[in-house]
């Protein structure tokens, strides 16, 4: 199953061109910086706004009431499009676990903390913000590894129930969504393999690793056939429906 192309139903980018502001959280990140720059050169809203941890104002993701802030700074804008490019795999303090041998309870409240707990206080302070009539679109940046039924892999214990959990909250989100925004859109997408600092340690050979420029496009294109009725999914760079 992909995206659907219910010809009944506007496309979203159509109903977008030209009104309202593009927000992408996480800016700074490779995809983030690679979605803000697509859309600024695609010029299809009014304004493209980036928050960050470097922006003005910025953001911390464990920190709600910066979230708050963020959202609030965009004053009468209405955001079209709300897209979370924030996430965490590894630094130096932490890496993912190959074993439940390597399970530390700190490590993994810090992986829940910054990849589910984090966005769902992105939608709590950013949905409200989506138009009441108008179709709009709310997405975060999931993983793959975060579908149990694709895991055949095992290991990486934090990351994929992390990203679980975040599948979880966009579709709960969604439904509530739907309830005041009908025309809204509420996804998570999955990027595929892109080359930036999260992957460089993972990206084998054999793998399709795609510059991020290349993934933004494709995400974007993504989001463009959405309607609607795709609120609530869980959907790859290529449009395909992944399994929960
Ligand atoms: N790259 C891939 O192959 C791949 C594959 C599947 C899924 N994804 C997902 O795609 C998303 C983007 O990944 P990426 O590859 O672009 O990673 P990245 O380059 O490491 O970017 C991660 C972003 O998250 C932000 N972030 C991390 N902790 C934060 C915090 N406490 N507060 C605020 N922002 C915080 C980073 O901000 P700073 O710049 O301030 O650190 C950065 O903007 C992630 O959700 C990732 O799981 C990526």
């Amino acid at each position: 199953m992909s995206v659907s192309q219910a010809p009944s139903r506007p496309a979203a980018s159509a109903a977008m061109i030209g009104e309202g502001v593009a927000v992408v959280i996480g800016a700074s990140g490779g995809i983030g910086a690679a979605l803000f720059g697509a859309l600024r050169a695609g010029g299809g809203y009014r304004d493209v706004v980036a928050f960050s941890r470097v922006s003005t104002p910025g953001f911390d993701i464990t920190d709600e009431a910066s979230l708050r802030d963020a959202a609030a700074s965009l004053g009468p804008a209405v955001p079209r499009l709300v897209v979370d490019a924030t996430g965490f795999l590894h630094d130096g303090k932490q890496r993912p676990e190959k074993s439940w041998r390597e399970l530390d309870p700190a490590q993994m409240a810090r992986a829940f903390a910054l990849n589910a707990i984090g966005p769902a206080l992105i939608m709590k302070h950013f949905l409200p913000l989506l138009p009441v009539e108008r179709v709009s679109i709310f997405a975060t940046l999931s993983a793959k590894v975060g579908s149990i039924g694709d895991n055949r892999l095992g290991g990486w214990y934090s990351y994929r129930a992390s990203k679980a959990a975040l599948n979880q909250l966009v579709h709960t989100a969604a439904i509530e969504l739907a309830r005041s925004r009908p025309e809204a859109i509420c996804v998570a997408l999955h990027p595929g393999t892109v080359a930036t600092p999260l992957s460089a340690p993972f990206a084998k050979a054999g793998l399709e690793v795609r510059d991020a420029d290349t993934a933004a496009l494709e995400l974007l294109a993504v989001l463009a056939r959405l309607t609607p009725a795709d609120s609530g999914g869980f959907f790859d760079h290529k449009g395909h429906a992944l399994p929960w």
